[in-house]
C-alpha cells in the first residue's frame, strides 16, 4: 500500500511528523512525502525538517507564492502529474492552507482517497481564506480525522456521513509533547540572546490584521504601548514584515523587539516561558492551551473554540481596549486559567496510523 503525505506551509510540518513516525512501524506501507513549496524560505520550511526529524521531501513541487488562484491552480496542475504517476492508495492532507484544498480537489476528481488530518474546524467566517479551504476539503475528502469533538459536530451538521468521521485528537500536540525537552534545552541561550526576563511573545500574520494598513497601524500602536510595561518579542512572519515595511510602519513599534521567524524548538521554548502570548495563529492558540500559558487572540472568531472554552485562550478581536485590559489583568496576576482538552495527549498520530492501516485491511 502506498501513502502520499502532502505538506506546503509552516503549520503543516508539525502535523505530518507524528503521522509519518507512527506509520513507520508498518513496513508493508510505502510513504511518500510531497512538499508543494508554498513556503520556501529556510526559516519557514527547511529548519522544520531538520528540527522535527522529518525525512527530506521525496518530491518538491516548488509552487512558491502567488495569489490564491495562482497558488491553488499551480498546485493542482503539478500535483495531478504526481498522483497519476504514483497512484497512491491514500493521500493525507493537513490543516487548512491552499496546498490542502488544491490537492484534495485533484484527488477527488481522480477517485483517489483522501484523509484530512485536522478536519471539522470552523470559524464560521468565510472572509478567511482558510475557512473556504476547510469547507471544500471536508466536503470531498473520504476520511475526516478531527482534533476535538466540536469538529465532529460541525461535520455532522454539514451532512457528512458519520462513518467518515473519526475523533483522533491533536497531532500538533504530539509534536509538542515529543520535542518539549529538546526545546527546553534552547531556553538559556534564547534568554541571553534576547535579554529576557518577564516578556510577551507575539505572532501575527492573518490578512485581516496585517493586510489592512489602518488595522496594522492600530495594532502596532497598541502593542508598542503595552511594550512600555512588558517587553515584547515579535518573530515576524514574511507577510507581516512586508506589510510593515511596505507601509513604513516600523517607527510605530520602536519598543518592540523584532526578529526573523524562529525554528520550532526556539519558538516552543519562548512560548513555554512567556508571561503572555499575543497571536492570530491557529497552531499557537493550541500550543499555549497545552502549555497553559495565557494567550490573547487578535481575531473576532476562532475555528478552535476548545482553546477558549477549555484552554487559556481569550479572543480580544480588534478591540484594542480589551487587548490592553487583558494584558494588564495578566500582569496583575489574574490571568485566565485553562485545562488541556481531551485527546491532546501526544498519541493522535498513533490513532491515525491505526485507522489508516485498518482501512487498508477492510478494502
Ligand atoms: C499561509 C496560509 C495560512 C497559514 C500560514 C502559516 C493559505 C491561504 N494561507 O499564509 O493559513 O496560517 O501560511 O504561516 O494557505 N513568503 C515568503 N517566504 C515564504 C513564504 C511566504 O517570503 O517562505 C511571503 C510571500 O511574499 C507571500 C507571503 O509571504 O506572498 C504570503 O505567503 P502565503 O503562503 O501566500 O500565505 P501566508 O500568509 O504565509
Ligand atoms: N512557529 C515557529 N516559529 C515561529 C512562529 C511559529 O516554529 O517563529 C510555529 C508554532 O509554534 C506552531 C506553528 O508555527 O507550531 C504555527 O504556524 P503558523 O502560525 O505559521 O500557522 P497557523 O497555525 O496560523 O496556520
Amino acid at each position: 500500500m502506498k501513502l502520499l503525505h502532502v505538506v506546503g506551509a509552516r503549520p503543516n510540518f508539525m502535523k505530518v511528523g507524528p503521522v509519518i513516525h507512527a506509520l513507520r512501524s508498518h513496513t508493508e506501507l510505502t510513504q511518500v512525502l510531497v512538499h508543494t513549496g508554498q513556503h520556501y524560505d529556510a526559516n519557514m520550511s527547511d529548519i522544520f525538517f531538520t528540527q522535527l526529524g522529518l525525512p527530506a521531501p521525496d518530491i518538491n513541487l516548488e509552487i512558491g507564492s502567488g495569489s490564491h488562484a495562482v497558488q491553488t491552480a499551480q498546485t493542482m496542475i503539478a500535483f495531478e502529474k504526481v498522483v497519476l504517476e504514483h497512484r497512491p492508495d491514500w493521500v493525507l492532507v493537513y490543516g487548512d492552507v491552499n496546498s490542502t484544498v488544491a490537492v484534495t480537489l485533484v484527488c477527488a476528481k481522480l477517485g483517489i482517497r483522501v484523509a484530512h488530518v485536522e478536519a471539522g474546524l470552523r470559524s464560521f467566517d468565510r472572509t478567511m481564506p482558510e475557512e473556504i479551504n476547510r469547507l471544500i476539503t471536508d466536503q470531498i475528502a473520504d476520511l475526516l480525522l478531527t482534533p476535538s469533538a466540536d469538529g465532529d459536530q460541525n461535520l455532522l451538521r454539514e451532512g457528512i456521513a458519520p462513518e467518515k468521521i473519526r475523533l483522533v485528537g491533536n497531532v500538533m500536540i504530539d509534536t509538542l509533547v515529543r520535542l518539549r525537552p529538546q526545546a527546553e534545552a534552547h531556553w538559556p541561550a534564547l534568554q541571553q540572546q534576547f535579554g529576557l526576563a518577564r516578556y510577551g511573545l507575539i505572532t501575527l500574520h492573518r490578512p485581516s490584521n496585517v493586510d489592512e494598513p489602518a488595522m496594522l497601524r492600530q495594532i502596532l500602536t497598541t502593542l508598542n504601548e503595552i511594550a512600555a510595561d512588558l517587553p515584547l518579542l515579535f518573530p515576524i512572519h514574511p507577510r507581516t514584515r512586508q506589510r510593515i515595511q511596505g507601509q513604513g510602519l516600523a517607527d510605530l513599534a520602536g519598543r518592540i523587539q523584532f526578529c526573523d521567524p524562529l525554528g520550532y524548538l526556539e519558538f516552543l521554548a519562548l512560548q513555554a516561558h512567556a508571561t503572555i502570548v499575543l497571536t492570530d495563529s491557529g497552531g499557537v492558540q493550541e500550543e499555549t492551551t497545552y502549555l497553559q500559558v495565557p494567550c490573547l487572540t487578535l481575531r473576532e472568531n476562532t475555528e478552535r473554540p476548545v482553546t477558549v472554552d477549555v484552554g487559556s485562550n481569550t479572543l480580544v478581536g480588534h478591540d484594542m481596549a480589551k487587548l490592553r485590559h487583558e494584558v494588564a489583568r495578566t500582569l496583575q496576576g489574574d490571568a485566565k486559567q485553562g485545562a488541556i482538552p481531551p485527546l491532546w495527549d501526544g498519541r493522535a498520530g498513533e490513532r491515525i496510523a491505526q485507522i489508516i492501516t485498518q482501512h487498508k485491511r477492510a478494502l
